[in-house]
């Protein structure tokens, strides 16, 4: 098939009322809201909110969907016994995918009187799961999985670098987790819609989401670009760098997407916050090299940054490790890929398409005896 026609690009495969994507000219909506009007003057908490409940909280539903969140943060005991046999060199995804999937049997979906209770269990408890993991085989410590931090971006630096948050770094945490929480038919969110589709249960079409994002042309992208940017150490020897990935036609993490085709306006949002972070980081000049790269690929490829860009820097100011990027993309996408499954299942038609067949014609079976 030719490529340009590949992929489904372009394709309508659905119909949604949850999120927009460059349809006000380079805009992106959650629910008619307008991105750049959430990431300033919303949190994370308030946005989840928004995608799973249809509409935004007043204040005392907020509060109270904090507290709630806030109660849900334990690990059953068998799930942490689980974590502490995963060795400490398995891939972060798989230990999301692996421990989304046991809780699925431990608080099976028949037991949970409504839907959108998963979703908030697993946005509340995601965060404790990795970082049990975590310590538990860096330092035989078995951490608390509780803290007094009520947004889930302050409780996530809380329990990794386990003391208050920097509020610099929560802030910042907390706009990339809105930017990150919902993006329309995107492959784990069609990935998701499409387990649900078949009348399977949350926690399978959760995990379905986790799988198809690990890839690096999807949620991998983050760490990619991250490992990109850290290869150099000055501007100068990055442009080179870049143009030697070009010449080879290598593809540059962080840039181009399928749908925008100017910008990414979420790039937009997180660049000036990643270039504020670095100004005080010791390793700063890494922003320095982001812009050059960017300027280059604008240059030689009309290719702009895309979310996982700036952010990548944006959390390595943070002092998140880089293996933490894309879980923490799954952490805030669980919100966006909830919507679409409680939408899909509110008006479910199997998701089954065709394929436009180019094997060989139809032949005759031989016997084994006849084969050569
Ligand atoms: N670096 C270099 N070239 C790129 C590129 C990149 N990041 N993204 C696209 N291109 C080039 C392709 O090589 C292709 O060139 P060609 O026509 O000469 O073969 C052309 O642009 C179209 O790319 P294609 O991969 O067919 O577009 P797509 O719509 O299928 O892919 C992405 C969209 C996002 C998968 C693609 O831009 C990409 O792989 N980006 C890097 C991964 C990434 O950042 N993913 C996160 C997305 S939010």
């Amino acid at each position: 098939m030719n490529k340009k026609i590949g992929g489904l690009a372009g394709v309508i495969a659905g119909e949604t009322a949850i999120c927009t994507v460059g349809k006000e000219g380079l805009g992106l909506t959650y629910r008619g809201y307008d991105i750049r009007a959430l990431a300033t003057s919303s949190t994370f908490e308030e946005v989840a909110w928004l995608l799973i409940y249809g509409q935004l909280p007043d204040r005392r539903e907020l509060q109270t969907y904090r507290e709630k969140l806030m109660r849900l943060r334990e690990i059953p005991a068998i799930l942490k016994q689980l974590l502490e046999q995963i060795p400490l060199h398995t891939n972060p995804m798989d230990v999301l995918r692996t421990a989304c999937s046991v809780l699925g049997m431990l608080e099976p979906e028949q037991n949970t009187h409504r839907a959108e209770d998963i979703a908030n269990r697993l946005i509340a408890v995601f965060p404790g799961i990795l970082l049990y993991w975590y310590h538990f085989h860096q330092s035989g410590n078995r951490i608390h999985t509780q803290s007094d931090e009520e947004t889930t971006a302050g409780h996530f630096l809380t329990l990794l670098q386990g003391d208050k948050p920097n509020p610099e770094w929560r802030h910042v945490l907390d706009v990339s987790l809105i930017l990150y929480a919902e993006h329309e038919f995107n492959a784990s969110t069609f990935a998701a819609r499409i387990t649900a589709s078949t009348e399977s249960d949350f926690y399978s079409a959760i995990t379905s989401g986790i799988g198809t994002l690990r890839g690096p042309l999807h949620g991998g992208a983050n760490e990619a670009a991250m490992e990109l940017i850290s290869r150099f150490k000055t501007p100068d020897e990055a442009e080179r760098g870049v143009r030697t990935l070009l010449e080879n036609k290598e593809k540059i993490m962080g840039f181009g997407h399928r749908v925008y085709k100017i910008s990414d306006p979420r790039s937009d949002i997180i660049r000036p916050l990643s270039q504020k972070l670095s100004e005080k980081a010791e390793d700063g000049y890494l922003f320095a090299i982001s812009e050059r790269i960017e300027a280059l690929m604008w240059q030689e490829k009309h290719l702009f940054p895309n979310l996982d860009f700036y952010s990548a820097t944006a959390y390595h100011f943070c002092k998140i490790p880089t293996f933490f990027f894309t879980p923490l993309f799954v952490i805030s996408r669980i919100t966006g890929w909830s919507a679409h499954i409680l939408e899909q299942r509110r008006d479910n038609r199997l998701i089954r398409p065709a394929a436009n067949y180019i094997g060989p014609a139809s032949r005759t079976y031989p016997l084994m005896t006849e084969r050569a």
